[in-house]
């Protein structure tokens, strides 16, 4: 950086806003934060540029090779600090029941007592950035306001890529709600002590929700989905909650388009878990010919019902936080294209020439790298060079692939929606469930081996209902019963179609069976054709399977063995699945919707009839 950075003339708190209880809150926090001054954000690009600096001064952000990763940074976090922290995330309803048996609870006012007693002077020696943000285009009706207060530069830069902020957002709430959003990395500064490249603290981290006053506070860390309030903590939790209150759905789910070489547009949304395939999804590149898919979001939609009775989506974010690792050339060309410049890239490996490398990026790994804690790394090392869950934060605007309307305010009309998870057996690449009801009882039924995304065991299999397992602000039972209620609300024929797919099934030496990637374009193939009423397929006790032929694998390398067992209906497994199900289900007791017992029931007894007739074949969808 050539010139040097002043830090901006701060306004008055009065002359910046005159929303009251903006005011008042942000007094509030200041006089408990004790923080040694306050900075307004504007959300300019002189702003963004001033705070690199001051995290480049403070060893927090790396300088990447402006020619090879234009203004594009690296940042190393703490090793205790890499991931989000579930069993620290609490859910303070008034009563525990709210909050559901899958979620963290404390009784609020004793929660606040503890917040109140670990965030007294928290920010002593630190600034205090006050953002207020955008999620969802300015000004759409979907669209909500909050304001995150926080104590570390990297996420305040972090904001301004993820989500909307600053003056304009201000223009917009005017005297309107927003949502409060509290956030320090919970190590104050003596003036004699020197700060840390990644503040936080690791020993004593709570990220907490209020949902009935629509509150954040988290405490201890600067990792993105425990830091960066604007997305899992205001997009999912506490969206969740207003989207029960107010006939709406808050998920964990890409949104895409998809045109046909007839020029046929539609538009996806697809609910996986945490590092099960969203962004790669959103953004692939269709293997099979004349077809197109462009990207609306990676990883949060918002879907409200328009005047026609069909779910409209936005993407309430404006950038995105993916999975370093595993993203290459191959995989995914449009996130590699996306994050050609001006990215923030966390723990990953930094090359000799000062760009960035994971795992997979390229077949050969460079012969030296500083890996993600700092210290040198060569292929023979032994252990990986970046962090199976280090990440990138990249504007969606740098996305070649990104739809025209993904800034659309009205969103987009969903026409399938998709679940599925990372399961080695059991569940197929693809099916369709018969009906809205049997489509809320798969996504009930969602379970995924773990992944590097949260701390705990990777590869564990758990169950993970509509991969919202994490990110439900109340009782999971109720948000079933949402589901359901949402499916009364309008007509059959203009909800969405639901589909559960499988990309991860494996084979015997272990190995993947399906190429993934692009190559799932050939299953959103088949998907369109059963919205569009064309798509052959079979009837069978868990839903709709792509009849023979059915799937499009022209010119894919896949042996028959492969392809049958993937679209196979292992009826032993599944009965096997059930009765863990049936146990989990449990768990809500009388908060679990009758009807997804009911459900359940009734595939129980379908998948355990004796010699069932060879089943019907449909030539339409009925
Ligand atoms: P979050 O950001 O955590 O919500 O994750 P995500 O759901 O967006 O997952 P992402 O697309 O980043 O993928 C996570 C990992 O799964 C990456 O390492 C990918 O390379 C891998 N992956 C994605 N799609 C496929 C696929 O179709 N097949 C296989 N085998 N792996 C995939
Ligand atoms: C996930 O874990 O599902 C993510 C990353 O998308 S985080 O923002 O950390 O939640
Ligand atoms: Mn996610």
């Amino acid at each position: 950086m050539s010139k040097k950075k002043t830090t901006p003339a701060q306004p008055s708190l009065e002359s910046w806003t005159s929303n009251r209880s903006l005011i008042n809150w942000i007094r509030k926090v200041r006089e408990l934060c004790e923080p040694d001054n306050v900075w307004f954000m504007d959300g300019s690009k002189e702003e963004y540029e001033c705070l690199i600096e001051k995290l480049i001064k403070a060893g927090t952000l790396i300088k990447l090779n402006e020619k090879l990763r234009p203004g594009s940074y690296l940042a190393r976090s703490s090793p205790g600090d890499v991931a989000r922290v579930e069993d620290r995330t609490f859910i303070c309803s008034k009563n525990k029941i709210d909050a559901g048996p899958t979620n963290n609870w404390k009784e609020p006012e004793e929660m606040k007592k503890i917040l109140d007693s670990l965030f007294k002077g928290c920010m002593r020696g630190r600034t205090m950035y006050v953002i207020p943000f955008s999620m969802g285009p300015i000004g759409s009706p979907i669209a909500q306001i909050g304001v995150q207060i926080t104590d570390s530069p990297y996420v305040a830069v972090s904001m301004r890529v993820m989500t909307r902020i600053g003056k304009k957002v201000l223009d917009i709430l005017g005297d309107g709600f927003f949502v409060p959003c509290l956030h320090s990395v919970g190590m104050p500064l003596s003036k004699s002590q020197k700060d840390i490249p990644w503040p936080c603290n690791a020993e004593n981290k709570y990220i907490v929700h209020f949902p009935e006053t629509r509150e954040i506070w988290s405490y201890g860390s600067g990792y993105g989905g425990n830091a960066l309030l604007g997305k899992k903590c205001l997009s999912l939790r506490i969206a969740s909650v207003m989207g029960r209150d107010g006939g709406w759905l808050a998920e964990h789910m890409l949104i895409l388009g998809i045109t046909n070489p007839q020029g046929e547009k539609k538009y996806i949304a697809a609910a996986f878990p945490s590092a099960c395939g969203k962004t790669n999804l959103a953004m692939m590149t269709p293997t099979i010919p004349g077809w197109k898919v462009e990207t609306v979001g990676d990883d949060i939609a918002w879907m409200k019902f328009g005047k026609d009775g069909r779910l409209y989506a936005i993407n309430p974010e404006a950038g995105f936080f993916g999975v370093a690792p595993g993203t290459s050339l191959k995989s995914n060309p449009n996130a590699m294209a996306t994050i050609r410049q001006n990215t923030i890239f966390t723990n990953v490996a930094l090359t000799d020439e000062g760009d960035v490398w994971w795992e997979a990026m390229t077949d050969t790994p460079p012969a030296h790298l500083i890996d993600w804690q700092g210290r040198n790394w060569t292929p023979d090392s032994g252990e990986r060079s970046s962090h199976p869950n280090s990440r990138f934060t990249a504007p969606a605007s740098q996305c070649p692939s990104i739809d025209p309307a993904w800034e659309d305010k009205a969103g987009v009309p969903i026409s399938a929606i998709i679940f599925g998870g990372r399961r080695r057996d059991t569940v197929p690449l693809v099916l369709e469930a018969l009906n809205w009801k049997h489509g809320t009882f798969l996504g009930a039924s969602v379970s995924s081996e773990m992944t590097a995304a949260q701390e705990g065991v990777v590869g564990k299999l758990r169950h993970d209902p509509f991969a919202m397992l994490p990110f439900a602000g109340y009782n999971m039972g109720d948000y079933f019963q949402h589901w359901l209620n949402i499916g009364e609300k309008s007509s059959p024929s203009l909800l969405p179609k639901i589909f559960f797919v499988n990309w991860f099934r494996r084979g015997q030496d272990g190995s993947y069976l399906w190429p993934g990637f692009g190559e799932n374009s050939r299953v959103l193939k088949w998907i369109l054709e059963r919205v569009s009423g064309e798509g052959a397929a079979l009837k069978t006790p868990i839903g709709y399977l792509p009849k023979k032929n059915a799937l499009d694998v022209e010119g894919l390398n896949i042996t028959k063995t492969a392809l049958d067992q993937l679209l196979k209906v292992d009826k032993e497994a599944w009965i096997k699945d059930l009765e863990h199900l049936r146990d989990y289900f449990k768990l809500f007791g009388d908060r679990f919707p009758k009807t997804l017992s009911e459900e359940l029931n009734e595939l129980e007894r379908k998948l355990k009839e004796k010699n069932t007739k060879k089943d019907a074949v449909l030539k339409e969808a009925p």
